[in-house]
């Protein structure tokens, strides 16, 4: 592992290849960020398997294993802390991160829209039935809203003529999976600044120990 290196949590619910493309990259050192954990809300899935082949510790925590939803919130913020991340990952993760995660770490998250539309658990669903012609993929830092952080990063995808959610979703996801490679990484190497909602990519001096910054 390299010093600069800024250590991820991965969070998944689900196939994980978003996460995947995350365990590839990092496996050149020049990437500049490396995984020091996977965590899941939900055990048996892809991801956490993924996880376990490349040799990186997973975690579970389940919200039914716990009294109420704000003690699954304190205790999902004490594994991730656990591993001490610079910077937490939702790849495909499908809750809504509590108060003591996102006050406690830079949070980013992936979304199979065009955000700000088509917020929420059903992205591609409800950009088909609406008929856009357009759609895409997000990356935003996760905020206390469904999917209404600051946008870090958009790409387009078009919708074809007879797509259904699964052929439309699977195009979304082979251009996601390059923008959430892309994006992490730039802010690794280069830092990045949040000013209100607007978010630049750059400006760190490496080596300065702090992977981003948030003025208002
Ligand atoms: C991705 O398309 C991600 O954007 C989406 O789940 C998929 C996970 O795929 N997340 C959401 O819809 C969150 N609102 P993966 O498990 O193969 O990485």
């Amino acid at each position: 592992m390299s010093d600069q290196a800024i250590r991820l949590v991965v969070l998944v619910s689900g196939s994980g290849t978003n996460l995947q493309s995350l365990l590839d990259a990092v496996a050149d050192e020049s990437y500049g960020a490396v995984i020091v954990a996977v965590g899941a809300d939900r055990d048996g899935i892809e991801g956490l398997a993924r996880a376990e082949r490349a040799g990186v510790p997973t975690f579970v925590e389940r919200v039914r294993d716990h009294s109420d939803r704000a003690a699954w919130d304190e205790a999902i913020a004490a594994r991730i802390a656990a591993h001490k991340p610079d910077l937490v990952i939702c790849a495909g993760f499908m809750r809504i991160l509590g108060a003591p995660t996102l006050s406690a770490f830079p949070v980013v998250n992936t979304h199979p829209a065009l955000l700000p539309a088509f917020p929420g658990a059903h992205g591609v669903r409800d950009a088909l039935a609406y008929g856009v012609r357009v759609t895409g993929c997000t990356v935003m830092f996760a905020d206390a809203g469904v999917d209404t952080g600051p946008i870090i990063a958009q790409e387009t995808v078009r919708v074809y003529d007879g797509d259904d959610e699964d052929t439309l979703h699977e195009r979304i996801k082979t251009v996601e999976r390059g923008l959430l490679v892309e994006t992490v990484g730039r802010m690794a190497r280069e830092g990045w600044t949040v000013t209100g909602r607007n978010v630049r990519l750059g400006s760190r001096t490496r080596g300065d120990g702090e992977p981003g910054r948030t003025t208002k």
